[in-house]
């Protein structure tokens, strides 16, 4: 099979890239730059894929024209610290940009390369869940993300009669960059859940927002 991944040149989405390597699968591995453990790995490395960046991003993915993609991973995203007295508009946008705005681009812009069967992979939080919400802050993620889980409904609406499925997935609390290695697993045992999840995924589960564990979680 051949997958798609953004993000992929550390944590989760180089775990990812990493297992689907070990199991035969094509990785086209999209990055911003890549990394010595990435170019280790036998992906096909596309550097240069900002996706927070609307006005590079069809140019950056000119690499993939013409390749089929039975899954998309959209992982690639960011995670600010507001609270309700320290936050500043331009980094809430810029998550906004990166963690919503990017994945929906980026899908849209490789649909022609998707058939019926193929599968879209969005990685997101349950901080953007309103229901597990008990803590509050974080103003810009939980905006964002819930920004993407309202995309990806629709999205899985929009590519239905393509015979596309699409899964709004939480990878879990994952020891990686982003939570400065604070998470209770391992980014190898969040890989391998977010596979299963992707394995699981068809049309009947479409729009579901799942924990990598299998837990369904609510909006
Ligand atoms: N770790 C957790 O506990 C956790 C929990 C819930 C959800 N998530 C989600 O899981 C996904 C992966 O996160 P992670 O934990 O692996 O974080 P990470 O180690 O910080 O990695 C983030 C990845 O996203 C890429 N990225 C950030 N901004 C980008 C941009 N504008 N364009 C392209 N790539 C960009 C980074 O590339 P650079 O190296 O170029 O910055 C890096 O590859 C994210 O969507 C995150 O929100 C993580």
């Amino acid at each position: 099979m051949n997958i798609v991944i953004t993000g992929a040149n550390r944590g989760i989405g180089l775990a990812l890239t990493k297992a689907y390597i070990g199991r035969g699968d094509h990785v086209y591995a999209l990055c911003r730059n890549s990394s010595d453990e990435l170019n280790s790995l036998n992906a096909k490395v596309i550097c240069g894929v900002d996706i927070g960046n609307p006005d590079s991003l069809s140019t950056s993915l000119e690499p993939l024209t013409g390749v089929e993609i039975d899954i998309l991973i959209n992982n690639a995203g960011v995670l600010g610290r507001e609270s309700l007295s320290d936050w500043e508009p331009a980094t809430i946008d810029y998550q906004f940009r990166v963690n919503a705005l990017g994945p929906l681009l980026v899908t849209q812009t490789l649909l022609p390369n998707m058939h019926s069967g193929s599968k879209i992979g969005l990685i997101t939080s349950r901080m953007g869940s309103m229901t597990d919400n008990g803590s509050g802050g974080y103003y810009g993620y939980r905006m964002s993300k819930a920004a993407l889980n309202a995309a990806g409904v629709s999205l899985a609406n929009d590519v239905k009669n393509r015979g596309i499925a699409v899964a709004l997935l939480h990878p879990g609390f994952v020891q990686t960059d982003m939570v400065n290695n604070a998470g209770d697993v391992d980014t190898a045992t969040a890989a391998a859940g977010l596979m299963q999840r992707l394995d699981d995924l068809d049309l009947a589960s479409t729009g579901i927002f799942y924990h990598a564990n299998g837990e369904i979680l609510p909006w």
